[in-house]
């Protein structure tokens, strides 16, 4: 685990870009932070964010899209339109200086919830992926994937939830579904993480998956 972990190498993570994805209630966010202390303190420049958000324009797009009825067509635009000022504003020019961008959901996202889960057009995501992402991609994809049952008792301990988090059992199960599809495309770049065990556990797997990249 962490003690055990080679230290990274700083010059194969500089410019690389992590987005983290899963199901509402998958556990991402301290594994993340965890990773991300230990690469600050190897000196690496680590710039930890979200979507949709992540610029003060796209922040209030999220507030929209999480808490107001809208069509899912609508739903679409407006992640994608949050994801284009949040690439140009925050992650191309971070991974340009050599940072670290470490980003909790992104494209694979609307793939599993508004493809998956709301049953929107594939296609119609791949043109609005192309026009918006103008090829950037995640280099490394850590997808916590764990069963939808499991998933909801551990929202239910959380706080009041937002459009997505109140949704039912099929709607994650689709969703879930959604990321298997998308990933199966790109298996090379996403680390599958079994987050049903333990944080320990958890935190093994993540661990596993960067030593193998040499990160
Ligand atoms: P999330 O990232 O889980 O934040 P928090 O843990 O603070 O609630 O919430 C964002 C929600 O937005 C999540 O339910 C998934 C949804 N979402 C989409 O539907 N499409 C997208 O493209 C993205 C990035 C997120």
């Amino acid at each position: 685990m962490s003690q055990s972990c080679a230290a990274p190498d700083p010059a194969l993570l500089a410019g690389r870009f992590i987005t983290i994805e899963g199901i509402d209630g998958a556990g991402k966010s301290t594994q993340v932070e965890r990773v991300a202390a230990r690469w600050r303190a190897a000196g690496l420049e680590v710039v930890r964010t979200r979507e949709p958000g992540g610029t003060p324009l796209a922040e209030s797009l999220r507030e929209l899209v999480l808490h107001r009825t809208m069509d899912t067509l609508t739903e679409t635009l407006l992640v994608f339109a949050a994801r284009r000022d949040h690439l140009r504003e925050v992650v191309e020019p971070a991974l340009a200086r050599g940072a670290v961008v470490l980003c909790d959901r992104f494209t694979d996202a609307t793939f599993a919830y508004q493809g998956g889960g709301r049953g929107f057009d594939l296609a119609v995501l791949a043109q609005l992926e192309h026009w918006v992402q103008q090829g950037r991609q995640p280099d490394l994809t850590f997808w916590f994937d764990l069963a939808p049952e499991i998933a909801a008792r551990r929202r239910a301990a959380a706080r009041a939830p937002d459009r997505f988090e109140s949704e039912d059992i099929a709607f994650f199960t689709a969703v879930r579904q959604g990321y298997a599809l998308r990933f199966d495309a790109t298996p090379q770049r996403v680390a599958r993480i079994d987050a049903e065990c333990t944080p320990e556990a958890v935190a093994a797997q993540i661990d596993a998956a960067l030593e193998a990249r040499g990160w």
